[in-house]
């Protein structure tokens, strides 16, 4: 689709070289209530926010409006297929926990990009993109690994990500577009991950957060899910997976 010019203020940089006045972090609130749930990801995402020197935000210098930001963790991973693990849990969990007892680490997981609603479309994920891969070389780690929140698979939550992933279009290109722009980049696919992000909770909270009633013990699609959530009226507990697929950066 044709993209609006980029305007030439807009500046990246880690947020230890942000300048002051900037909004503090995290500045842009792009997730549905319920992706903030997370009983891993939510429960250590404020973690990030003590390595600013590898959290990154845009902003336009005219403005000092913020239009992107782009969250990530340094890692280890073995450069194999099996060693890239479940999903986005087990990684930053284990990335963490590497970092607390100060152990090796050689490769940056990319954890979100977040684009401001009104300056999408305008090519702004790849920046988000490059501006990771600049912070992983700059911290001479040699791979950026992204377990990958397909930006169209709330469009068919019940497709099961496996299938999902090897759509493309007649142009050969991926279907998602998020999907796209890390191909395009260079990256290569890795393995669907079904069971990528876990969200469980009492039936009346997920029910508050996605404005949907689950009034049986059911398998339940809901808006802006990426796949259905399993409702257990009564054990009181509804429990969804999020799939995501893995890509791998070269840093270079
Ligand atoms: C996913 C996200 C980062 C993409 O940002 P963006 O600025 O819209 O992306 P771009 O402008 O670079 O476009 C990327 C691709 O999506 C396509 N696209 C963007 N908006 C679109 C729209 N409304 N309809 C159709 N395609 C669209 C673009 O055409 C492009 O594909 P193409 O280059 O092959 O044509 C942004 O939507 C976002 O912040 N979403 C919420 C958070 C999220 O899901 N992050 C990703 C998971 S961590």
């Amino acid at each position: 689709m044709p993209q609006e010019p980029r305007t030439l203020s807009l500046r990246w940089a880690t947020r230890d070289q942000a300048p002051d006045g900037l909004p503090g972090i995290p500045t842009l609130q792009v997730w549905p209530e319920y992706n903030t749930h997370g009983e891993t990801v939510g429960a250590l995402w404020d973690r990030l926010f003590d390595l600013p020197d590898y959290q990154s935000v845009c902003w336009d210098e005219e403005t000092g409006a913020v239009l992107a930001e782009a969250f990530v963790v340094p890692c280890w991973w073995d450069g194999t297929e099996a060693g890239l693990g479940p999903g986005i849990d087990a990684t930053m969990r284990d990335a963490l926990e590497r970092i607390d007892r100060g152990d090796e680490l050689n490769s940056l997981c990319a954890l979100s990009a977040e684009v401001a609603p009104e300056s999408r479309g305008r090519g702004m994920a790849a920046d988000a993109l490059q501006q990771m891969k600049r912070v992983a070389h700059r911290h001479g780690l040699g791979a950026l690994i992204a377990p990958v929140r397909p930006s169209w698979k709330d469009r068919y939550p019940i497709t099961p990500i496996e299938h999902y992933v090897t759509w493309r279009r007649a142009d050969g290109t991926l279907f998602d577009p998020w999907m796209r722009v890390h191909e395009r980049l260079g990256a290569s696919m890795g393995p669907p991950l079904p069971r990528s992000l876990h969200i469980t909770a009492t039936v009346a909270e997920w029910e508050s957060w996605v404005d949907l009633q689950f009034p049986a013990t059911g398998t339940y699609t809901f808006p802006r899910g990426l796949a259905p959530l399993d409702a257990d009226r009564q054990a009181d507990r509804a429990e969804y997976w999020e799939p995501n697929v893995w890509f791998v950066h070269d840093v270079g």
